[in-house]
């Protein structure tokens, strides 16, 4: 089974194409008019130099569509309008309820490598960290629950320059209390001192000398620091309901041992050249703004080796050794150039073939109210924890204000924290990935509009009318204009999951959900459950169920929790 769209689009699509007698995208939507509207007529009728209308009207004469549809007409200037039979929408709802995976058709399995999150070790998290952590968990769940075989690999920055001072600064807090709240504080002292004072940035030197070298002591040093940042780490994924887990640490680090051999392999391939004493790839298509080739900097000219050929042995790994056939970048829209670059490399070097597919999955930045990037009043990078804590401790006055005369069996802390971090996530999730978007507490806690608690509230809905009755839900029938509403947008899950599947935008799957939850609304509220008649209210608890299903699955995919009552 395939999502209702699909069944239209494929359908129209072969009568388009007969009547074009060649291949036609019909173009089929929803629309008001009718409950689907195909427009493919109006630029198929331009270009073939025929009256649209006819063309339609043609379209129609090939396939009347009467299995599916109780009316279609030609309307306006070359429209194909579509009503859906009651019958059809009841059987496909039936077949939809009857399949656990409600109707998302299975996939040829690939496997799928994501790179998301990757903090850099030392530093807290802050929210440019959060948009990768959650955009990349989604596209996870999503892409594992179609069945794919996810690779998870969190590259943490946590190798390089940077470690020589926070080493030096470890021995240098001799008390060691350096619990994780100050890792923020522990790197601003070292970065300091690095600056300031010229012995401190000597040792630091020395220090990251000794840490290339393999020094043993330098080495058990920067464990611990990275070891304290981890734990942190791991304590935000925990928070935020993020599949993370150690196992999926692939930090820089990991690369050091093979990078020598990287860069001699792309020597032997003929694609290193030197440039002001370091050893480049210029992969080709890429220039700065006078002209002149960009380099991924293979080996410095002091020997050392950086993010760029960290880069090249991440991805010949991802390819090589874990067989990845789709690569996920989840960074930040500045970083695109370089991923890029890094792609191109990759083929050049034989590592990327047409079998593998590679995409950097960009995003744009959190605004604060003033427009800007979000930062603090001091102008630092607000921390994620304590964006979370104010989310938690607004939707717990929300809940509570809900529940002044009792909490009626609800555990009001942990809806507070299911609706306060499902309303960071859910506004992250619900801007379309490449825009910009404003960190809003007010927007994203309300209880109406596209947002975590109002579907989240829909579903604890649904779940409450099953509680209510001990009637099981029956056979579906389809008649009044809300429940057909409801059964259309129902079954455009697996439209939007196989198409969420491609384009890895999870706004579209908000999009989707939004409007089941809307649709729900109208319908519990013109349609009475509970008190129909016995047949239409098997009917109609069977689309409160279904509904709950489809709210608690998309949620579910997109990390967010959906609490049973609230
Ligand atoms: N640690 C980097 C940063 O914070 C992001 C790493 C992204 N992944 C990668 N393979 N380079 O900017």
């Amino acid at each position: 089974m395939t999502g209702l769209l699909a069944i239209l689009q494929q359908r129209l699509g072969a009568a388009f194409s007969a009547v074009a007698a060649e291949p036609v995208d019909p173009a089929v939507r929803r629309s008001q008019r009718a409950d689907f509207q195909a427009d493919a007529a109006l630029a198929l009728g331009r270009r073939l130099g025929r009256v649209p209308r006819e063309v339609a009207q043609a379209v129609l004469a090939q396939d009347p569509l009467e299995d599916l549809c109780s009316a279609t007409e030609v309307a306006g200037p070359g429209f194909v309008n579509l009503t859906l039979r009651d019958d059809v929408l009841a059987d496909l709802v039936e077949a939809m309820r009857a399949d656990e995976r409600l109707g998302v058709p299975s996939v040829e399995p690939e496997t799928v490598v994501i790179d998301y999150s990757s903090p850099n070790a030392a530093k807290e998290m802050h929210v440019g960290h959060l948009r990768s952590t959650i955009i990349g968990d989604a596209a996870a769940r999503l892409l594992e629950w179609l069945g794919h075989r996810v690779v998870r690999q969190n590259h943490l920055g946590d190798w390089g320059t940077p470690f020589g001072m926070l080493v030096e600064q470890l021995l240098d807090e001799e008390s060691a209390d350096h619990s994780i709240r100050d890792l923020n504080a522990f790197y601003q002292e070292a970065r300091r001192k690095f600056d300031a004072d010229d012995g401190f940035r000597e040792r630091a030197r020395r220090r990251v000398v000794a840490l290339q070298a393999g020094d043993e002591t330098t080495l058990r040093l920067w464990r611990t620091v990275v070891g304290l940042s981890v734990r942190y780490f791991e304590e935000v994924y925990e928070r935020l309901g993020v599949t993370l887990t150690a196992a999926d640490l692939a930090g820089e680090s990991r690369y050091q041992p093979v990078l020598g051999a990287v860069a001699d392999e792309l020597d032997r391939l003929g694609l290193l050249r030197r440039s002001d004493g370091a050893d480049c790839v210029f992969p080709a298509g890429f220039t700065n703004r006078d002209g002149e080739p960009l380099p991924l900097i293979v080996r410095k000219a002091d020997g050392g080796y950086g993010y760029d050929t960290t880069d090249l042995a991440a991805i010949r790994h991802r390819i090589l050794d874990l067989r990845a056939t789709r690569l996920l970048y989840v960074v930040g829209t500045p970083q695109r150039e370089h991923f890029q670059m890094v792609f191109q490399a990759a083929r050049e070097a034989g590592w990327l073939t047409d079998e593998v597919r590679a995409e950097h999955v960009g995003f744009g930045s959190v605004l604060g109210e003033d427009g800007r990037m979000l930062r603090t009043r001091a102008g630092e990078n607000v921390r994620l924890t304590e964006l979370l804590d104010e989310a938690v401790a607004r939707a717990g006055e929300q809940v509570r204000q809900r529940h002044t005369e009792g909490t009626d069996g609800v555990d009001l802390d942990a809806v507070a924290r299911a609706v306060g971090i499902g309303a960071v996530k859910y506004a992250d999730l619900a801007t379309d990935r490449m825009k910009d978007y404003t960190f809003d507490y007010d927007r994203m806690l309300a209880f109406d509009g596209n947002t975590a608690p109002y579907l989240q509230y829909a579903h604890a809905r649904g779940r409450a009318i099953a509680r209510r009755t001990e009637d099981a839900p029956g056979a579906v029938r389809v008649t009044e204009p809300a429940e057909r509403e409801l059964a259309i947008t129902l079954l455009g899950l697996a439209d939007v999951l196989t198409d969420l599947a491609e384009t890895l935008e999870p706004h579209r799957l908000c999009a989707y959900l939004y409007g089941v939850a809307t649709a729900f609304t109208a319908f519990y509220e013109r349609c009475p459950v509970l008190r129909a008649e016995p047949a239409t209210r098997a009917s109609r608890l069977a689309l409160c169920e279904l509904t709950t299903r489809v709210l608690a699955l998309g949620l579910d995919l997109l990390g967010i929790a959906a609490p049973d009552r609230m």
